[in-house]
């Protein structure tokens, strides 16, 4: 039987319970690249199985590292060494995953191998320019469809040279990606960011035990420098809860009068959490709780409380790295609140797994949102109740355009169906059984074939 993956979202009522979202996106993979480095056995604990995880993994099998995982849910990983990682024999199909390919591409371009990147429609459109142009500078070469895009083959640097680069585009995967070719570079390799992006790759570095430092520059930029050849250690590594997943459930709670919803053991980044800021601004309910600090990034239980109270904001644009992720769902929340939200400096939005700018302002015109959308903004005029919806709303491969809309379904008047909802696996498996436990009501339109996610 085909696998068919529309599904439909109807309102439903208040959700309430319990649940744990899945391990960090951006943690995980960056658990799997550097114990793949590392001498010795990382032991991970919470790792995202999502597709796009599971190409990284893929990726740092064929490059020579030993991954697996017991029937204890431990990711163990055996690494390479310095200077260890193998040429892969093949093609590295990374999927739907921007954020593989691009930390990737920094690990090969520091090594003397080659390796050729693919992946599925919606990357192989998105620009890989960001990357290149700075690790060409540090010795690789590469040949890519135009625009630098996929298919694209990277031939390592023979002699890795540190540089300093000041990012052109806030963008954490462009500094992670100069920071590991770095690892292979003798001396301090630099990069300058105007806006702070999430820092994970800085804090696994350090608890793999190289030093990354970090000072502030006059302008109030960040440098962040980290020295070459170092020798990393194998370590355990806990991943907490994705806030980006969080942001779905708690959006839905959010937007639900009468909801209590605990989320715990979420992952709460100071350079992750713009969205709840912003929530908690449009008047949500929203409160960390038990905060605390596990395996180096800080954690705490979500509880978020659906009291019908949201307002229009202003999104100040320097939060919008730190939420660059949560803009589809936060379009959502401002869908159903009273007023006028305001978000601009969103070019990004139009370069990652779709035109998120385009996906969302024509998916919620089409539910009966008033809205304006710009080359690098989007306003919202709610009216504080829920909108129409009543249509099948496209996602172009985008797993966050369709958790986005399935949240919309839950309290929309008519139900709202996503064209596809298979992407939602690469960051958020599990996600329809969650938010079902928790009272939504989501499943395959009825008379079609049923939904196998795992296909
Ligand atoms: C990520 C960085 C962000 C984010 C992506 C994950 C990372 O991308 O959108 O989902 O793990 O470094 P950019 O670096 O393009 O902003």
């Amino acid at each position: 039987m085909q696998a068919f993956s529309s599904l439909i979202s109807n309102k439903c009522e208040a959700l309430s319970g319990t649940a744990r979202v899945p391990g960090d996106k951006s943690i995980s993979h960056r658990a799997l690249m550097l114990g793949a480095l590392a001498v010795g056995e990382t032991i991970i604990s919470g790792l995202l199985e999502g597709e796009d995880v599971l190409n990284t993994a893929e990726a740092m099998r064929q490059m020579g590292a030993r991954i697996s995982c017991g029937s204890d849910g431990l990711w163990r990983v055996y690494g390479v060494g310095p200077g260890g990682l193998r040429e892969p024999e093949d093609v590295l199909d990374m999927g739907n995953s921007g954020t593989s390919t691009r930390l990737l591409m920094g690990l090969v371009a520091g090594n003397p191998i080659a390796a050729t990147f693919t992946g599925d429609a919606s990357l192989r459109k998105r620009p890989m320019g960001r990357v290149t142009v700075p690790l060409e500078m540090m010795g690789a070469r590469f040949l890519g469809r135009s625009g630098g895009r996929l298919p694209l083959t990277v031939q390592g640097a023979e002699d890795t040279l540190p540089i300093e680069y000041v990012l052109p585009v806030a963008s954490a995967q462009v500094k992670s990606a100069i920071l590991l070719a770095g690892l292979n570079a003798p001396g301090t390799t630099t990069v300058i960011e105007g806006t702070p992006t999430r820092d994970h790759t800085e804090n696994m570095l350090r608890h793999f035990g190289i030093e990354v430092f970090t000072d502030e520059l006059e302008d109030g930029a960040m440098a962040v420098r980290v020295d070459g050849l170092g020798q990393m250690r194998a370590c355990a590594i806990d991943v907490p809860g994705d806030p980006s997943s969080a942001a779905f459930p708690a959006v839905a709670a959010a937007i639900c009068e009468g909801s209590d919803v605990m989320l715990s053991q979420v992952g709460i980044n100071a350079r992750r959490i713009g969205l709840y800021e912003t929530l908690k601004e449009m008047g949500a309910d929203i409160a960390f709780e038990n905060e605390r600090i596990e395996g180096g990034e800080k954690v705490a239980g979500l509880r978020v409380r659906g009291n019908g109270a949201l307002k229009g904001v202003d999104v100040p644009e320097e939060r919008v790295a730190s939420m660059i992720d949560e803009f589809p769902v936060l379009a959502v929340a401002a869908s159903c609140a009273q007023g006028t939200t305001r978000m601009t400096g969103l070019k990004e939005l139009r370069v990652k797994e779709s035109d998120r700018l385009l996906m969302m302002a024509k998916g919620l015109e089409a539910c009966g949102v008033r809205l304006e959308m710009g080359e690098d903004w989007l306003t919202i005029h709610g009216d504080g109740k829920a909108p129409k919806g009543g249509v099948c709303v496209e996602t172009e491969l985008d797993h966050r355009i369709a958790m986005s809309f399935l949240v919309l379904g839950c309290v929309s008047d008519d139900p709202i169906s996503v064209d596809d909802a298979a992407p939602i696996k690469t960051s958020f498996p599990g996600f329809v059984e969650l938010m079902n436990d928790l009272g939504a009501s989501i499943a395959p339109p009825e008379g079609l074939p049923d939904y196998r996610l795992d296909d």
